[in-house]
């Protein structure tokens, strides 16, 4: 039988992602490459809707696919690649953004909190149109499976709405993905602001954890984290949010229940817990560190990587656009 497919992928904005992405995101993936045909992008293009610095961008891009592999994401078995790498994804965005309406793109969360933190006049047309690009980049790979954390939700909703309106129009040519979100880890939340999610774009630097930070930088952000006063380790996401946060992390990368690990510390004091928290992530993230360092050193190797990939996925790409544009009637070129 036929696997199922899957495709998923992350932003190369940072010089490393945090762990939010690697719990909601990296995570799942790793678990889920062997049970599903799986697709895999570092969508460097989404990246430009915010400036970026074009020699960084390019060392960012390399560094995200380094930091897949490196999590475990096997670039012979997963078709992991760069989305710039395959022409199609923006030319079905196009397509895709004749049949979006203005309202219900304006209406997309994220756009609605990134673009009142920049203001209008440095908000980017790209950033309005970004959760279009995103639902090609599903579509194109007749996806049945998205995984993501719970922030992406509602663009897997819109490529779903998109996918039904163009299905109705045209008649069938994409399949209707499902997002899956893994619901106790799907938010990590900043370790020093413990109410709102973990991103690398937070201003305040100290409340995330980079897979590619020094351990011990890593070791004292969870030592100094944000918890209360309260003094015992149970979960309660209203009244202890920092402590509940730190509940997630440790369970999700130990696999271990929360009651397990509430069990273990009652009676001792958040410096013991800390410890443990820090320990587990600290051991965790040593070999991922090891291995995207190693494959940064030889860059070559990384892009003759992913552009075999890129081959593997342009192929199938092609095919949907292809049928994308000969339904929508765009003369055939001879
Ligand atoms: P991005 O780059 O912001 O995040 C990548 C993945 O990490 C998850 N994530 C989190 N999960 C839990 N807690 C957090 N604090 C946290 N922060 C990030 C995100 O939910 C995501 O799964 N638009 C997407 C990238 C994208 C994409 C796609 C995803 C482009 N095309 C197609 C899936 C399919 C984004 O900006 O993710």
């Amino acid at each position: 039988m036929e696997k199922a497919r899957l495709y998923s992928g992350m932003q190369p904005s940072a010089d490393s992602l945090q762990i939010g992405n690697y719990i909601g995101a990296l995570m799942q993936w790793r678990g889920l490459q062997d049970s599903y045909d799986a697709y895999f992008s570092v969508v460097d293009l989404h990246a430009l809707t915010v400036p970026q610095d074009p020699a960084e961008l390019r060392e960012k891009t390399r560094r995200t696919a380094a930091q897949y592999i490196g999590a475990g994401i096997e670039p012979t078995r997963s078709t992991l690649y760069v989305q710039s790498h395959v022409s199609a994804h923006p030319e079905l965005a196009w397509i895709l953004s004749t049949i979006t309406g203005f309202g219900e793109a304006g209406r997309m969360t994220q756009f609605k909190d990134k673009s009142s933190r920049y203001g209008a006049d440095t908000t980017s047309v790209g950033l309005f149109t970004y959760p279009v690009l995103m639902a090609a980049d599903i579509l194109l790979y007749q996806t049945d499976v998205v995984p993501v954390g719970e922030d992406q939700k509602q663009h897997v909703e819109l490529t779903r709405d998109l996918a039904e309106r163009f299905n109705s129009r045209f008649g069938e040519t994409f399949r209707v993905p499902n997002a899956v979100i893994q619901q106790d880890t799907a938010r990590i939340y900043d370790l020093q602001n413990p109410t709102s999610k973990m991103s690398k774009s937070s201003d305040n630097q100290s409340g995330v954890l980079y897979l590619l930070d020094e351990p011990s930088v890593n070791a004292k952000k969870i030592m100094r984290a944000v918890t209360d006063n309260d003094g015992t380790v149970r979960f309660d996401r209203a009244e202890k949010p920092g402590v509940s946060n730190l509940l997630v992390i440790l369970s999700a990368i130990t696999g271990r229940q929360i009651p397990a690990i509430e069990d273990e510390f009652a009676g001792r004091g958040y410096g013991d817990f800390k410890k443990a928290v820090a320990e587990a992530v600290v051991n965790e993230f040593e070999p991922v560190r090891n291995k995207a360092l190693e494959l940064m050193a030889d860059p070559a190797e990384l892009d003759r990587l992913l552009a075999v990939n890129a081959d593997k996925a342009a192929a199938v790409a092609n095919e949907t656009l292809a049928n994308v544009y000969d339904r929508v009637g765009l003369l055939r070129r001879r």
